[in-house]
């Protein structure tokens, strides 16, 4: 059999041209003017299955498309992995603040930086680049392999369940693999056991028909914007705990075993600090931090709209405010639910003088996985041999939403492999992915379909 290197020195330096060239195209899920360069990516996806051999299909959705790529003929009694990334990437604003554009993909003291280096399109490329040099080396693969790629995962996956429903036969498995999120440490891989699931709401107060002089009124006349941050003030207790009557009904609470291999974990919670350049760090009374991002729901505002914000000072009573408020979820919580126990928290401590409105945008359910099987085994060697150490059991703070519908809708385990490292500021100016671990990660694939083998 080839080995990993000698595999990945026939392809040498179209290793990352071809990567740039994917990375280049600016796939933007969440704006409409991206729409053609998403359904580019979506192709360039497709082109790539379809070289290495695999029977590929664009999907069309009523949003972006998916890409079905099968290759199924490992023969009789073989195991069939399915392969899920991502091409769609986060808005790459504020510009200003890359150190080299977003779509202009550069490699700087060993960091590749781009949009989509970490998530996910350079991640979902170590599967497609490890699946071609295994069939350009072997003719073929060990297992059957299916591979589905979306383009509106950064937008909540609106078309992706429908999508497996409409396709349930074709993509029965007995694994689903995930590379779309993070090592522990550098030189310590991960496999992932939980993640937080997401509700995302808006707040609307609205109090006068429209601004007002803040003289001739205030005072007399509810400022929409006083209004809002009492009512945000409202949503957390003094201990941190997130105040809405219910929210915590459904917790699943990590049981003391759980929660001593989470603080036996080698964390750097002062270099975490560091990473984040707050003075500080905070959150709910009686829990470590690993636990809090990881094990704990959370309430956080993730905007805020009104009033007058521009040059200068403007006397004005503003008429209505806006936040963006999304809510991180543990098991067993349920997203759908959240809106309404909000809503009724908010009837009760709004003042009648103003109009409260919630509006629900996306939601994901949470996670949590049994680290175990034939895969996951498997999963576990191959990471042992490519990064020369056991890999750690983690958990993660982030929402993969359609995780937990592939372990309903296919009835596999999920199993999440990723590559990225902390820091790698995913949705942030100068994302990047190490650039050594474009290496890294296809030979942990390429060990991974070994070990499969047996
Ligand atoms: N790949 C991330 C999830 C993630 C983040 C995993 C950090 C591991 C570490 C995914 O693309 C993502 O950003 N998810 C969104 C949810 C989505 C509905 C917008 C999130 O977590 O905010
Ligand atoms: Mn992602
Ligand atoms: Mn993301």
């Amino acid at each position: 059999m080839t080995t990993p290197d000698e595999s990945l020195a026939r392809i040498g330096a179209r290793l990352r041209e071809e990567l740039f060239d994917f990375l280049r195209i600016p796939s933007v899920s969440a704006r409409s003017e991206h729409r053609e360069d998403v359904r580019r990516a979506a192709d360039w996806v497709g082109r790539h299955l379809r070289a290495t051999g695999f029977e590929t299909e664009v999907v069309d959705t009523p949003g972006h498309p998916v890409v079905l790529g099968e290759w199924k003929k490992a023969g009789p009694g073989a195991p069939t992995l399915l392969i899920y990334g991502h091409y769609d990437v986060q808005p790459a604003e504020p510009l200003d603040l890359w150190t080299s554009p977003p779509f202009e993909p550069e490699i700087r003291d060993g960091r590749l930086y781009a949009r989509g280096a970490t998530d996910d399109k350079g991640q979902l490329y170590l599967h497609l680049k490890a699946l071609e040099l295994l069939m350009g080396s072997e003719g073929r693969l060990p297992v059957n392999v299916v591979v589905v790629a979306e383009g509106e995962e950064e937008i909540g996956s609106p078309s992706l369940l429908p999508f497996l429903r409409d396709y349930r036969d074709r993509l029965d498995c007995d694994a689903v693999i995930i590379s779309d999120s993070q090592m522990f440490a550098p030189g310590v891989p991960s496999l992932l056991s939980s993640l937080r699931g997401l509700a995302y709401v808006e707040i609307h107060v609205q109090g006068a028909r429209s601004d007002l002089h803040s003289g001739a009124y205030g005072g007399a006349v509810p400022n929409a914007a006083t209004v809002l941050a009492r009512l945000l003030a409202s949503l957390h207790d003094a201990d941190g705990r997130v105040a809405i009557p219910g929210f915590y009904d459904r917790v699943a609470h990590w049981d003391a075993e759980a929660r001593a291999a989470i603080g036996g974990l080698p964390f750097d919670e002062e270099g975490f600090r560091e990473e984040t350049g707050a003075p500080g760090l905070q959150g709910e009374a009686g829990y470590g931090t690993l636990e809090r991002l990881w094990i704990r729901p959370t309430c956080e505002v993730n905007g805020l709209l009104s009033g007058y914000t521009g040059e200068g000072a403007k006397t004005v009573l503003p008429a209505r405010a806006m936040a963006k408020v999304s809510f991180r979820l543990v098991p067993d919580q349920d997203p759908d639910e959240i809106p309404a126990l909000l809503r009724r928290h908010l009837q009760a401590v709004a003042p009648p003088q103003v109009r409260v409105e919630v509006r629900e945008l996306h939601h994901g359910r949470p996670w949590r996985g049994a680290p175990e099987g034939p895969v996951f085994e498997a999963a576990r060697r191959a990471l042992t041999r490519s990064f020369g150490r056991e890999p750690v059991l983690t958990g993660e703070g982030g929402s993969i939403p359609i995780v937990s519908d592939f372990e309903k809708v296919l009835g596999a385990p999920v199993l999440l492999l990723g590559f990225g490292l902390p820091g790698s500021n995913l949705h942030a100016p100068d994302e990047w992915f190490p650039d050594a671990h474009l290496e890294k990660g296809i030979e942990t694939l390429l060990y991974l379909y070994e070990e499969l083998e047996g």
